[in-house]
């Protein structure tokens, strides 16, 4: 049963991270709690790094031995590349505090993309528990761009958020460059889906979302099983606020 909650509005993208922040930390201690270790996926972008210095600042005291942290997508560039989504988190996040390299598992962006996407794939098989047979993540954070992508999956190559595979390879529609990604499958296994939405320029195709007009890939996060959460701030809420 998808139950999407309404949107938690934040007056401004700081705050949003903060409060995500604290929710984050306080759902991965509780699965650590209950004895598990939680699988998490994190997308790129401009957003999450506000996440991860939130994070940072919090030093939230978890047992990073006991979460495995993995990726939504990543461009395909090396990993000390301007625009690798592990750069960002290895120096927003993982290296400030201390994150083990067992915890986390990049996806390798140097790589032959489709066989990338097919490594991958195999990877989440062995490492994630699955229902119905696919790997499902306790927590996905995803971003939303102005033309209502998420994931590396852009409303030209929409058809690939129903690939049968889990992992596929997206093609950004100015720069052409090649990018590996989670797909639909994936994603709606979550158990939670967290979108971070933030800016102006943001505030129409979210509208649209949300009134689930237009086809864009980010209409189609509707977790099987799951929650969807929308953390967004005053700028993107615009008239929905
Ligand atoms: C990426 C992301 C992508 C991102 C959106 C929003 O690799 O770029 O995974 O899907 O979430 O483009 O990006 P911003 O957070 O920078 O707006």
């Amino acid at each position: 049963m998808n139950t999407s909650q309404s949107p938690r509005i934040f007056t401004d993208k700081e705050t949003l991270a903060r409060g995500l922040a604290g929710e984050l930390v306080a759902s991965l201690d509780s699965i650590q709690r209950g004895g598990r270790i939680a699988h998490v996926a994190l997308s790129g972008g401009s957003t999450p790094t506000l996440l991860f210095r939130q994070l940072v600042k919090m030093d939230p005291g978890l047992d990073w031995q006991r979460v495995r942290i993995f990726w939504v997508d990543e461009r395909c560039v090396p990993p000390d590349h301007a625009e690798s989504n592990f750069r960002v988190a290895r120096e927003e996040f993982l290296d400030p505090l201390g994150i083990p390299e067992s915890a986390y598992f990049r996806m390798r962006g140097e790589n032959d993309p489709e066989r990338e996407a097919e490594r991958y794939a195999g990877l989440l098989m062995g490492m994630l528990p699955k229902v119905e047979g696919i790997p499902v993540f306790d927590r996905i954070l995803l971003g939303m761009g102005s033309d209502g992508h998420t994931a590396s999956i852009f409303p030209h190559q929409a058809d690939l958020w129903d690939a049968d595979a889990l992992c596929t390879v997206g093609t950004h529609p100015e720069s052409g460059q090649k990018r590996v990604t989670l797909t639909g499958k994936v994603i709606n296994a979550a158990r939670v889906v967290t979108f971070m939405v933030t800016g102006k320029e943001k505030r129409d195709v979210l509208d649209r979302v949300f009134r689930s007009e237009g086809n864009y890939p980010a209409s189609r996060v509707k977790p099987v099983h799951g929650r969807l959460q929308w953390y967004i701030d005053s700028d993107a809420a615009g008239h929905s606020a």
